[in-house]
């Protein structure tokens, strides 16, 4: 393995879901270096056509609590509450992140022979920016895992924050880690080279 890559390979091998989150930063870390970090991978994120479609937005403080009140409060019955309860008093912030539709809808136009390719390529790509993000958010010291309280999410930010032709697509949650994730199992699955 060249010890080029080896950073990179070890980066992707040690993301997990954790989901065991306390309410605060690693020591070293501030909510700047969050906003920095998945700025450059919003940024950097290939997109179709260079469309430039992914779009996110950190939320911490009391934004994060009363947005995942609201998402909490508009699941009926008890046992889907859990997860939005822990994420609302236990975690440190969330990654929302959004593609801008208006984007996807302007190159369908442009290029209608690809109109049906674009909405799955924006996907594709928030989905690498949601991974690269959850990658390096781990590689600085937090805990990390993906949900996807989309609508309710939506519904909850607070108004004006982002223009109704914005989807939201996955929110990364994060806080301190306080337990490592659960053991982890894998299929047989061997990538062959053919010649
Ligand atoms: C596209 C995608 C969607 C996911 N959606 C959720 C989700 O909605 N809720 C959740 O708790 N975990 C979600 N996960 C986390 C997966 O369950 C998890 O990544 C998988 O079990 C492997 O575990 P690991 O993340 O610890 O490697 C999602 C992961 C991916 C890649």
């Amino acid at each position: 393995m060249s010890s080029k890559v080896a950073p990179f390979l070890s980066a992707i091998s040690a993301r997990r879901s954790i989901y065991a989150l306390k309410p605060e930063l690693p020591s070293n870390i501030g909510i700047k270096d969050v906003q920095e970090t998945v700025q450059t991978i919003i940024k950097e994120t290939p997109t179709s056509f260079n469309s430039q479609t992914n779009r996110a937005l950190i939320l911490t403080g009391d934004v994060h609590k009363k947005v995942w009140d609201s998402v909490l409060n508009s699941i009926e019955g008890d046992s889907g509450k859990k997860r939005p309860t822990s994420i609302r008093d236990e975690a440190y912030g969330t990654v929302v992140f959004l593609v801008n539709d208006e984007t996807t809808k302007a190159f369908q136009e442009q290029f209608p022979i690809y109109a049906s390719y674009f909405p799955p390529f924006a996907e594709h790509s928030t989905g690498a920016a949601q991974i690269s993000s959850w990658t390096a958010l781990e590689l600085l010291g937090l805990g990390a895992h993906l949900q996807h309280y989309n609508d309710a999410v939506k519904a909850a930010l607070p108004a004006g924050t982002v223009p109704d032709t914005w989807s939201v697509h996955a929110q990364l949650v994060f806080g301190a880690p306080v337990a490592p994730a659960t053991e982890k199992t894998y299929i047989e699955n061997p990538v062959k080279i053919l010649e």
